[in-house]
């Protein structure tokens, strides 16, 4: 005989399962290889600290291709969800949940593992989302977490930057490169900016100085004397950021100021960071690296929360514009195929309810 308690015991844990669709791996490899359209049971009768999430928008950023591959700094367990950011919007919160309610809009900063974002449902620790404002455009939600954080920070804790000081970065074709434009115009720095000789480089000019970008060369370019003609007008730049490495990261060193820093972030090329001996010597550059990972482990929520309050201001007066083009969910593979493309200034992002 079954007693009342057990069949209360029961019914209290019977969980009831609403279906995801969501882009999962299995084994680390070749992106477009190991990454599989699923269909997969989220638990929809949340308990305690869970949120349950509608995901809206999800962007594909280099990370993701990393981890994917099993090349990034850490490794997730797998079977793993890809995705390292995106946004989303409450449909349940378990008992002990406080600071959220269905409808808030959230964003998943998970620092130690892959938050899996790409995918139509999910419950995530209350602990694990931050709450974001409702009058921000969902696309510019989904895409704040990683790369405008990262250019804040770039420009924010290396050196004491003011109007009229200048900093040189490449890829600033990039997401993190079209914020840092765009920050360090509404602060009165000067940007130069390197990009490489990919896909409509006129495109990619013509916007980069609409957006604010006061000197916009290709890596060619900043090799030759004639840069320096262009630049000699400008004081040299405290600060360089580099997202490539190889010969583009020496052109920077090359072009910082002396005491400056150059500050790596990325390595898209995935060759070593070269600096000739006489400017660590002679000009004393400074060499430094940023992972914003660590930086989310070291600071605190009120830190963490004044950086995004900051950036989502920025938004708000339109000094800062996130440039995306959306591709549906049910065309990832496209959409994939096409984030991997060069020569772009808009960042792919999935609309994960199409
Ligand atoms: N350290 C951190 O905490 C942190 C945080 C955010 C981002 N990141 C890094 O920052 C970088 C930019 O990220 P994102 O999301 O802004 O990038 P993104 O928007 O996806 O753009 C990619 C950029 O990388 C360039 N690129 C691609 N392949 C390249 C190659 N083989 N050699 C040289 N450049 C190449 C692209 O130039 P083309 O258009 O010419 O292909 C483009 O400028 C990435 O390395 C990313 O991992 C690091």
């Amino acid at each position: 005989m079954i007693s009342s308690t057990t069949c209360i015991n029961s019914f209290r844990l019977a969980r009831h399962y609403a279906t995801s669709t969501a882009v999962k791996y299995t084994a680390f490899g070749t992106p477009n290889q190991v990454l599989k359209v699923v269909q997969e049971n989220v638990n929809d009768n949340v308990n305690g600290d869970e949120v349950l999430v509608d995901m809206l928008h999800a962007p594909i950023n280099p990370v993701d291709f990393n981890l994917a591959q099993g090349t990034y700094a850490f490794q997730p367990q797998l079977p793993a969800i890809a995705g390292s950011e995106g946004v989303g919007k409450v449909v349940k919160v378990g008992s002990n949940v406080t600071g959220l309610k269905p409808n808030d809009f959230v964003i998943p900063v998970i620092s130690s593992k892959v938050a899996g974002t790409w995918r139509t449902k999910a419950v995530f620790s209350e602990k694990q989302l931050f709450k974001a404002p409702a009058d921000i455009p969902a696309e510019a939600l989904a895409t704040v977490s990683i790369n405008p954080t990262t250019a804040y920070r770039l420009l924010n804790d290396f050196e004491k930057l003011k109007a009229g000081d200048v900093i040189i970065q490449n890829a600033a074709n990039s997401m993190v490169g079209v914020s840092v434009i765009q920050i360090a115009k509404a602060r009165g720095i000067k940007t130069i900016n390197v990009v490489r000789n990919t896909g409509d480089i006129d495109d990619v000019v013509d916007h980069l100085k609409k957006l604010g970008g006061d000197i916009v060369v290709t890596e060619d370019y900043v090799r030759t004397q004639a840069f320096q003609r262009l630049v000699a007008d400008l004081p040299r730049p405290k600060l360089a950021l580099n997202a490539v490495g190889g010969s583009s990261a020496t052109e920077l060193a090359r072009n910082v100021a002396d005491n400056g820093t150059l500050v790596t972030y990325g390595g898209m090329s995935r060759e070593p960071v070269t600096i000739p001996t006489s400017h660590l010597i002679f000009r004393n550059v400074n060499v430094r690296g940023f992972w914003l990972n660590n930086w989310f482990e070291t600071h605190s929520a009120a830190e963490r929360q004044a950086m995004f309050d900051d950036i989502f201001d920025l938004i708000r007066n339109k000094h800062l514009k996130v440039w995306v083009e959306k591709h549906k969910f049910s065309e990832f593979s496209s959409a994939f195929a096409r984030s991997q493309e060069s020569g772009k200034f808009r960042k792919v992002v999935l609309d994960l309810q199409l």
